[in-house]
């Protein structure tokens, strides 16, 4: 990037902008440090740390979904895990990931108005090309300790890894400018705030689904479902209201497909 831009996410940067009351009330920053999701679960050993977001400019150890690792340099990219202790049962857990892919979404589109949208369950992707990643990880006995929900959203990346580059893309590189950060995380725990309090009080995600779908990437493309057993091939047609995604398959019956048990995999890449 040939532009230089004052772009700091320390704490007080990100509450200049901050309008949430419960997500951000407190911000750990770190200059460096092995993946904020670890950092975040560290965290919790104490009390009052529901809304908790640590934040990094570079992480050492970034971790990806699959046991990938996940490219974290400094001063390119928001790397941040949200520290929070739903009141909801456990197996809903799985909801909290697309809500928080519809608020970044809903924080990005501002933006960048077109093209942006949202590969199920949870990456966010622009022209075929992935933008953000979200890693939810949870701790729960006969109910949830903690969930942390752990985003990845390249920003001001000028250049990838190898092996991601024809996967990979930053907000910088399709914009074709360079973008602050601090005002995105903001605009992130506001909208995450809100729909994650309508998730809370009504159980499910049925009052975000039309949202969520206008934006599916997946809606009306094939997919393949891999599944440890078999792999078969159908066309996406939506989420139900427990963030499942439905797939119809060649005999016109509709399967619903868990996030986590299965990886469903575009047959055109990204798009
Ligand atoms: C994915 O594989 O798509 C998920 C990537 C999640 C990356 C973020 S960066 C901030 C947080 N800390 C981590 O170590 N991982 C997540």
């Amino acid at each position: 990037m040939g532009e230089q831009i004052m772009d700091l996410i320390t704490e007080s940067e990100i509450k200049k902008f901050m309008k949430s009351s419960r997500m951000g009330r407190k911000v750990v920053y770190f200059e460096e440090t092995d993946s904020t999701n670890i950092q975040a679960k560290l965290i919790k050993k104490g009390s009052d740390w529901d809304g908790t977001l640590v934040i990094a400019e570079k992480q050492n150890l970034g971790k990806g979904r699959r046991g990938r690792s996940w490219s974290s340099p400094a001063g390119s990219g928001i790397w941040m895990s949200l520290l929070i202790k739903p009141d909801i049962p456990t197996d809903r857990v799985s909801s909290v990931t697309l809500v928080s892919a519809l608020a970044v979404h809903r924080a990005l589109r501002k933006l960048c108005p077109s093209g942006l949208l949202i590969k199920w369950p949870n990456d966010l992707v622009i022209n075929g090309k992935k933008l953000c990643g979200i890693l939810t990880e949870m701790s729960c006995e006969s109910s949830i300790n903690y969930v942390v929900i752990g985003i990845g959203i390249n920003v001001n990346n000028s250049s990838f890894p190898e092996e991601i580059g024809e996967t990979a893309t930053s907000l910088s590189g399709s914009l074709g400018h360079a973008v602050k950060r601090a005002p995105i995380v903001a605009d992130f725990l506001s909208e995450f705030e809100n729909l994650y309090e309508d998730f809370e009080k009504k159980g499910d995600i049925s009052f975000m689904l039309d949202e969520y779908e206008r934006f599916l990437a997946n809606k009306d493309r094939r997919v393949r479902v891999l599944k440890p057993e078999n792999e078969w091939e159908g066309t996406a047609r939506g989420v139900n209201k427990r963030g499942e995604l439905l797939v119809e398959n060649d005999r016109g019956e509709i399967i619903t497909v868990i996030s986590g048990e299965v990886s469903v995999r575009g047959l055109y890449g990204y798009s």
